[in-house]
């Protein structure tokens, strides 16, 4: 709303500017003959009246009160367009990059090998949409807005499509049979993890060849999943898949979307356009899945506590992989573990318990004697997996909720393969 009253006095500036700019007067033509009346173009958009279309949605019943929820997301408030001006980042992080890979169905693909063997992620944002990134926006996901200025036009989403998961180098894909969760997937999707050639990694070695060594040159303190996981727990997909108990899934692969339950009736200070779920369960009950809300909110922290029961018992093992170098995962100032890798980095790091195998050529004599003193952090393919699928479950949002029988099943097998 700011910006519309920005706008439209700007426009009546440069009015009293092309005003006072007029010369004098010349003399007065010949009356023309009166025009047609236009006409409304049969699709509803072409050749209706703008002003009139204008107040279908600005009015205080419809883009001012969605603004307001907004307002209270992390999606306007993050900071996460700064992300932007990266090629990498800017597919998730800013709106220009987002409609640009939607746009141009940049595949999840990796190129390669070149002539030096080296890789190439294809999954970026073009050059041209990467300087003064835009953040999310309602223009993001209602992408044909303003477009011909028809009041309908907050449909279609910008994309409902099966998303090709990014993690997985589009192996695997993402794709909810209620379409609209497949529009946030697309952002909320874990990121792949890659070999020192640029490549993604073979993620079935890790349970293929369980004892093997994983291959140290490229651990970092990052390295991993990112943090989107929720698409892949929310679609029972993209983990480590260790045998053992067969996978199933939630009822809300199905029956359930994002939208559903992050976009419910709002309640406190979460639902609709906040996209927050945060202790409300409007949704749950009013989809006529659950019978009450209650119900549902009991059903959520009995699910919430068993994911996290098992969450911290593999938390456990992880970290007494090398009981005399200390934890492998890096623990928070509040003694929590969020799926670091716990590496020396100056930087982002100081207190890594082991050495970073990366090239510290940037780094002072200090920093490199204070690594070189460090142990190297083993691991074998199958701890690597679960590492993976720690940081799966850890930030795949509101531990059970969103795919109790997934999340735990990889756990159980996961503990069982270390
Ligand atoms: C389908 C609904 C819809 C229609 C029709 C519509 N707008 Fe908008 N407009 C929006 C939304 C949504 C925003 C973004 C609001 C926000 O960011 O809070 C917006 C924002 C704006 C802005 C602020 C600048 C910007 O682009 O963000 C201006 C100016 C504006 N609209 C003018 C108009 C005018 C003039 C018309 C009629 C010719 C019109 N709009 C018709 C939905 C619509
Ligand atoms: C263009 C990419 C994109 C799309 C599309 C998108 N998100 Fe997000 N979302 C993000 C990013 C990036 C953040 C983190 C913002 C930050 O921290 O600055 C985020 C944050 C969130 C958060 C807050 C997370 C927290 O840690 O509190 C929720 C909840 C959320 N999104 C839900 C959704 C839902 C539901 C949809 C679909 C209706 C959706 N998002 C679509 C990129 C996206
Ligand atoms: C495939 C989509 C995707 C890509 C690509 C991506 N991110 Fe993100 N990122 C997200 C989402 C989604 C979130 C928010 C998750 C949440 O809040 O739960 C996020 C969150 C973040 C956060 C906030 C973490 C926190 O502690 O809350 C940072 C920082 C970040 N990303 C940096 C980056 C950088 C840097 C790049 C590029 C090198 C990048 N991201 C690429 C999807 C992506
Ligand atoms: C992260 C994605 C996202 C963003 C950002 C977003 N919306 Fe939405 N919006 C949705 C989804 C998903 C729906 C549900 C659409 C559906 O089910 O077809 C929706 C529905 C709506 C509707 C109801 C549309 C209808 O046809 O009944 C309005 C109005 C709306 N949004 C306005 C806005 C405005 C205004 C903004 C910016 C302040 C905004 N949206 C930002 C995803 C988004
Ligand atoms: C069945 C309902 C449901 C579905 C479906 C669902 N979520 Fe959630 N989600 C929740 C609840 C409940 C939480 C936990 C909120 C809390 O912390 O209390 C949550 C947590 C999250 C979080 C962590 C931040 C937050 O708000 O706490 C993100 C991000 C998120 N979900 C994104 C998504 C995305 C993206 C999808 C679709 C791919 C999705 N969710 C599907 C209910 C759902």
């Amino acid at each position: 709303m700011k910006n519309l009253l920005k706008i439209l006095s700007l426009l009546t500036i440069a009015g009293f500017i092309l005003t006072a700019c007029e010369g004098p007067m010349g003399p007065q033509g010949p009356a023309g003959t009166n025009g047609t009346n236009g006409t409304n173009g049969t699709n509803g958009k072409d050749g209706v009246d703008a002003n009139e279309t204008c107040k279908l949605c600005h009015n205080k019943t419809t883009v001012e009160a969605v603004a307001i929820e907004f307002e209270h997301s992390l999606h306007a408030t993050g900071e996460a367009f700064e992300r932007g001006t990266s090629n990498s980042c800017a597919p998730c992080h800013s709106q220009k990059g987002f409609l640009n890979v939607v746009s141009k169905s940049t595949p999840a693909t990796f190129t390669g090998p070149d002539g030096s063997g080296k890789y190439t992620n294809d999954y970026i944002a073009e050059a041209s949409v990467l300087a003064l990134p835009g953040p999310i926006s309602c223009f993001t996901c209602h992408s044909s807005l303003h477009t011909t200025y028809a009041g309908t036009e907050f449909s279609p989403l910008a994309t409902t499509a099966a998303v090709k998961m990014t993690m997985w180098g589009a192996a695997k894909e993402i794709n909810f049979t209620k379409t609209t969760g497949n529009l946030c997937a697309k952002c909320h999707q874990p990121r792949p993890v890659t070999a020192a050639s640029g490549n993604v990694i073979d993620y079935a070695k890790l349970v293929s060849e369980p004892t093997a060594t994983y291959a140290l040159s490229t651990l970092g303190y990052r390295t991993g999943v990112h943090y989107g996981a929720q698409g892949a727990m929310a679609a029972g997909t993209g983990g480590i898949e260790f045998t053992g108990t067969a996978y199933t899934q939630s009822e809300h692969v199905a029956k359930a979307s994002c939208d559903m339950c992050h976009m419910a009736t709002p309640s406190g200070l979460a639902g609709g356009h906040s996209f927050s779920s945060v202790g409300n369960f409007n949704g749950c009950a009013t989809s006529g899945c659950h019978s009450s809300t209650t119900s549902a909110k009991d059903l959520y922290t009995s699910a919430k506590t068993d994911i996290n029961t098992l969450l911290t018992s593999l938390e456990d093992e992880i970290n007494a992989i090398s009981p005399a170098n200390g934890d492998i995962l890096q623990v928070e100032d509040d003694g929590t573990y969020h799926g670091y890798l716990s590496i020396y980095d100056p930087n982002s790091n100081p207190d890594g318990n082991y050495k970073n195998p990366g090239s510290t050529s940037s780094w002072t004599q200090a920093q490199k004697d204070i690594n070189t003193a460090k142990p190297a952090m083993v691991l074998t393919n199958a701890q690597f997996g679960a590492i993976l699928n720690y940081q799966l479950v850890y930030r795949g949002g509101g531990a059970g909720v969103h795919n109790k029988p997934y999340m735990k099943t990889l756990l159980e097998n996961t503990l069982a393969a270390i």
